[in-house]
């Protein structure tokens, strides 16, 4: 399985048999995004909530084989522009042919592009050729994050630092050391000015309490 970062919340999984999996695309507005839309393709998009540096470029790639999942909410906007979609909600898990998917709570806002009501935000967790993935979302630190770590154990976190509309550093270090992953990987930093960090200071953060860093660069991938 192979992981790719493009920058601020999205990634690609392409499975052990070949399955693409985009979570919260958003690639032509996104300044550090080394692709646009037209390059990246995928047979599932799975969006956190509906800002647009999430799910801008969703309908941008879907194609009539392409199936969006989403809160039932969010998941109405794209059915209503005629995608294929999976509605769920938070609590909730679905067995796709290429692995499990888990909505979680995420603390933020969530609205969709067009300004209605979008459901709540979530996180998202994986299940996929026996390794878990947890993408965060856009949240605040929440107590909750322990309770999810009482039900999964979690391989990969990606974990948003930017701080202003997320957690900062400090608090993305504090949920790392609760769920206590394989491997963290900081997201939603330094697409623009109000969430510049420096990860390198969260990658000792986190070492500092015996929890592994990868700060991936925009581009690059590595196999999990
Ligand atoms: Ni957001
Ligand atoms: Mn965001």
């Amino acid at each position: 399985m192979i992981l790719r970062y493009f920058a601020h919340a999205a990634f690609q999984i392409t499975t052990n048999n070949g399955t693409r999996i985009v979570i919260d695309p958003w690639f032509d507005g996104n300044p550090l995004s080394p692709v646009k839309a037209r390059d990246v393709s995928a047979d599932y998009i799975i969006i956190s909530h509906g800002h647009g540096d999430h799910c801008g470029d969703a309908q941008k790639i879907a194609t009539p084989e392409t199936t969006i999942v989403a809160v039932s909410e969010l998941a109405g906007y794209f059915k209503e522009a005629g995608i294929k979609t999976h509605a769920m909600q938070i609590g909730g898990c679905h067995c796709f042919p290429f692995g499990r998917v888990c909505l979680t709570k995420a603390e933020h806002g969530s609205m969709t592009p067009d300004g209605r009501y979008a459901g709540l935000a979530a996180g998202i967790i994986l299940t996929i050729d026996g390794k878990s993935i947890y993408h965060m979302g856009d949240t605040g630190l929440f107590g909750d994050i322990k309770l999810i770590k009482e039900r999964f154990d979690i391989d990969y976190l990606l974990i948003p630092i930017g701080g202003n509309y997320t957690m900062s550093p400090e608090d993305a270090v504090l949920a790392a050391t609760w769920l206590k992953p394989g491997l963290v990987i900081p997201m939603h930093y330094n697409t623009f000015p109000l969430i510049k960090q420096d990860p390198l200071h969260f990658a000792k953060l986190c070492e500092a309490q015996g929890i592994l860093v990868n700060v991936m660069e925009p581009g690059s991938e590595i196999s999990l």
